[in-house]
């Protein structure tokens, strides 16, 4: 049995959680700072750094005690160091050299992109005793998640996330290929920024899932919103002209120019139900390029003859509602199984860093205590 700590710092939700033999989740526990960054639409990063900074060390005392052991009943503590912020990732990695090295236990850096696709091989937390006869079983989920199935290889994985949108072939948990990746906006970025067009709620991604499910995009008058597919065969994305098309949509034209420039309305001037209507077609448009990128990608590996058996998803994205429902059609209807994270394990958290970790430890891929951050990711 192997126990893994991991800790999570990358960007604006401070996590630590406690994963037996890379699947087992104990203990889960995340700090999120929205209500600091609300106010400016979008993550601070100095303001991130200094809150990881205050609430780390709460939050790894938090998961010890969830999982019931002690800091001597672990056998590796393992980190995101990379891709983030970099002031942000610095606190997480100082705190777990410094845990690995008072422990004498081996360190593990982890890709937190890589870890995302790690997530939906978790199984849930386990309530403890005294919450357990009032939690009901995640619905959207119970379906999905036959404890039994297992990844098939090869398999395609795709990461949905405000800082990602990539397509992978995975030939095994750790053995991946970007097959495309978004050229400019990520699908989260999109949609958080779509949030701020639409005046609909921070983080973005959540409140427009959402609004678009009150919306119609058939209603009248609603303009159907680009789907971008790029060159033929291409299978990396673009959302830059989606966030454009709705910000035409609900402001109108720009009048004036340069500095001085307005537009002829905003999201205050429209009626609920228009937003909502507006939310439907930006949710459909992104949600139906994802889902073309994937076909395209099963049609181009079945042409070098080879046939991805699952589908794998990842990234704080694959909470939304319509790209859950898409994707398990689609998965269905190419014979694919499916594997979605529980809804707690698609947004940032550290159960997938810890999980993950087991895969590189089982590998003997441990990290020195000179283990450096970096802001991209390698994959
Ligand atoms: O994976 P994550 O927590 O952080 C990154 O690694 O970037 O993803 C956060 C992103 C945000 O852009 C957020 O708005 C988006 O995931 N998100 C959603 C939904 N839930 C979170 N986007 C669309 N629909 C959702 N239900
Ligand atoms: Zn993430």
């Amino acid at each position: 049995m192997t126990l893994i700590l991991g800790l999570e710092t990358s960007c604006d939700e401070t996590a630590a959680a406690v994963v037996r033999d890379g699947r087992e989740v104990l203990s889960n526990v995340v700090a999120t700072q929205h209500d600091l960054h609300v106010r400016y639409a979008g993550v601070v990063p100095e303001i991130a750094s200094r809150a990881h900074l205050e609430r780390l060390m709460p939050v790894v005392q938090q998961a010890i005690d969830d999982a019931g052991i002690t800091l001597a009943d672990l056998d590796a503590i393992a980190v995101g160091n990379r891709p983030g912020l970099v002031g942000s990732l610095i606190v997480g990695v100082a705190a777990a050299k410094a845990l690995a090295w008072s422990l004498d236990k081996p360190l593990i850096g982890i890709d937190h992109v890589r870890a995302h696709l790690h997530a939906a091989t978790l199984t849930p937390t386990k309530p403890r005793a005294a919450e357990q006869s009032d939690k009901a079983p995640d619905p959207s989920t119970s379906e999905i998640r036959n404890p039994k199935s297992e990844i098939v290889f090869p398999a395609l994985g795709l990461v949905v996330s405000g800082g990602h949108t990539s397509l992978y072939r995975m030939d095994s948990a750790a053995d991946i290929t970007v097959l495309g990746r978004t050229i400019d906006d990520a699908i989260g970025e999109a949609y958080d920024k779509a949030g701020v067009i639409l005046n609909a709620g921070y983080p973005g991604g959540p409140a427009m899932d959402k609004l678009s499910q009150q919306g119609d995009r058939n209603a009248e008058d609603v303009p159907e919103l680009p789907i971008s597919m790029l060159k033929p065969g291409s299978l990396d994305f673009s959302f830059s002209g989606l966030k454009t098309a709705l910000l035409y949509a609900v402001r109108g034209l720009p009048v004036g120019r340069g500095k001085d420039a307005t537009f002829e309305r905003d999201a205050s001037d429209l009626s609920p139900q228009r937003k909502a209507d507006l939310a439907a077609a930006f949710q459909h448009a992104a949600v139906t390029a994802v889902e073309r990128k994937i076909k395209r990608a099963i049609k181009q590996l079945a042409a070098e003859g080879v046939r991805p058996q699952s589908l794998v998803l990842g990234g704080g994205v694959s909470a939304n509602s319509a790209l859950r429902e898409r994707v398990q059609t689609m998965a269905k209807n190419h014979g694919l199984s499916i594997h979605l994270p529980e809804l707690g394990y698609c947004v940032d958290n550290a159960a997938m860093i810890a999980g993950y970790a087991h895969e590189l430890l089982e590998r003997g891929e441990t990290s020195p205590l000179d283990l450096p951050v970096v802001a991209t990711s390698r994959v």
